[in-house]
Formats: C-alpha cells, sequence, structure tokens
C-alpha cells in the first residue's frame, strides 16, 4: 500500500516518526491499532501476528492519545484572528515569559484571550472539540471541560518553545493561524521514562512501527487543532521559514483545559 506524505495529504499524515519516515494512519486504514470507542475495557489491540505456527495478540496499554481536528471555519476565523494578536502585541510588545525564547523573539501573549470577543469563535469550537474528547474517553458527564487559560504566540525567524509540560491543568491544544513554510513542527516526547532507557534496534527496510518511537512531530497546519495530555512533553522548533515578517511569523494560539462540574460557575 502506497504510503501518503505530509506534502500530498497533510490532513492524512501528520505525524513523521524520528527517521522521518511518515506513519502510517488511521485514515488510510493500515493503522497498527484502532482506539476503540466506549468499549468495555477498550485498548488499542495490534492485529494479530501469526508465523511459525505461533498467534501472537498484543494489546498495548497506556497509550498516550493526541487528537487533532482542521477546523472547516478555521481559514475564515485566522483572518479575523490574526489582526488582534497583532494588536494585542503591539499593545504588550514584551508580553509574558514561559516557554517561549525571548532572546529569539518568541512573543507569548497574556493568558486571558478566551475572555476577549475576538477569540469567541475559536473559544466555541475548542469547547466543543474539547466536549467530544471527554465524551469519546469515557469522562464522567457531569465534569465538563472548562477552558481555563488561553494565549498567542508569535515566533519571528528563529523563534522556537523550550520542551516543557503545562502543570496542574488535564489537556492542553494548540491551533495554528499562520505557519509559513519551514514555520517548525511541534515535538512531543516518549513520556514512558524507562522505555526511553532501553532502545531497540528496528529494521531498516520498513518504518518504525509508533510504540518505538522516541519522539513525534506535528507540522504546524493552519486551522489545525491539536489536544495532547497536559503532562505530555512537547516543544516547537525554530522557525527558519525565509518570508519576512508578518508573513513568516508562525503564529499559535495555545490553551489549558481542566475538568470542572457542571453545576458550578465557570470561572477562567
Ligand atoms: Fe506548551
Amino acid at each position: 500500500m502506497a504510503r501518503s506524505t505530509a506534502s500530498d495529504n497533510p490532513a492524512a499524515a501528520p505525524r513523521i516518526s524520528p527517521q522521518g519516515e511518515y506513519a502510517k494512519t488511521a485514515e488510510s486504514g493500515t493503522a497498527p491499532g484502532a482506539y476503540e470507542s466506549g468499549a468495555p475495557g477498550a485498548v488499542f489491540r495490534v492485529p494479530p501476528r501469526q508465523e511459525r505456527g505461533v498467534r501472537l495478540v498484543a494489546e498495548a496499554y497506556f497509550p498516550t492519545l493526541i487528537f487533532f481536528s482542521d477546523l472547516p471555519d478555521g481559514p475564515a476565523l485566522n483572518v479575523s484572528i490574526k489582526p488582534a494578536i497583532y494588536a494585542l502585541r503591539d499593545a504588550d510588545p514584551e508580553g509574558i515569559i514561559r516557554s517561549n525564547v525571548a532572546q529569539a523573539g518568541s512573543w507569548h501573549s497574556s493568558l486571558d484571550l478566551a475572555d476577549r470577543p475576538a477569540f469567541a469563535g475559536l473559544v466555541r469550537e475548542i469547547q466543543a472539540h474539547a466536549e467530544t474528547l471527554f465524551a469519546e474517553i469515557g469522562y464522567d458527564p457531569a465534569f465538563g471541560p472548562r477552558i481555563i487559560n488561553m494565549w498567542a504566540n508569535i515566533h519571528p525567524r528563529h523563534g522556537f518553545n523550550r520542551s516543557h509540560t503545562h502543570p496542574n491543568v488535564l489537556w492542553s491544544g494548540v491551533y495554528y493561524v499562520q505557519s509559513p513554510p519551514r514555520a517548525g513542527r511541534i515535538i512531543f516526547r516518549d513520556p514512558r521514562a524507562q522505555a526511553v532507557a532501553s532502545r531497540a534496534i528496528y529494521r531498516s527496510d520498513r518504518p518504525t512501527p509508533p510504540n518505538g518511537w522516541s519522539e513525534v512531530y506535528y507540522e504546524p497546519i493552519e486551522a489545525r487543532l491539536l489536544l495532547f495530555p497536559a503532562w505530555l512533553e512537547h516543544e516547537v522548533e525554530p522557525n527558519m521559514s525565509e518570508w519576512p515578517s508578518p508573513a513568516g511569523d508562525r503564529i499559535s494560539i495555545s490553551f489549558n483545559v481542566i475538568q470542572a462540574r457542571r453545576d458550578e460557575e465557570g470561572r477562567r
């Protein structure tokens, strides 16, 4: 079966192994495992191998789930969001410092974007996707997702984010507003600390299966929303776009989500 590439179908192949091989994807029907939604004791189950008279069944526990969605309304949303972000930077050029490397020009806005009308459309999209995620993975419906903070990032050429996690929250996410060519990918690291200590040697004539990866890369596709566990270590590569600012800026919006009782008044 032909292997799709990020360039010919970015929506179908966002995942790349450390070796640069494109992962098989659920969309192509060749994923090594599939999430069995709602099934009791659901696991990622790898199709059994039957060789040499041996039938070996593999079940993957403790899987790390990263969700993504390409927002149909994203391109239109971005048209209004982008000037709002630059207006925030004009009003607060220093921004705040978190994992963004200010020495490289990376700007991080204040954390209150979810309370600003210019971002209300995106907040609705994030909330809807988080609701779907919470239902998909079986959280208690008495608790819903609450966006407790949301901020913008502008990475001019060479801007990047150091490796980090998002403490004291449940899920985190990022939405891509503008990503010129070579804008820098987001890198997620294998959270299995013990697994990192024992590296196997994989066949060189086929892609390494995701279970053997030490990191995974996602391209910053405009209008794409990623949701990932807040504890999952990640960083952003330097923006190596050749385009001048502002077209060459990498612009994204990040946010944190907690699990909150639905009968409690929301507070960010
Ligand atoms: Fe982050």
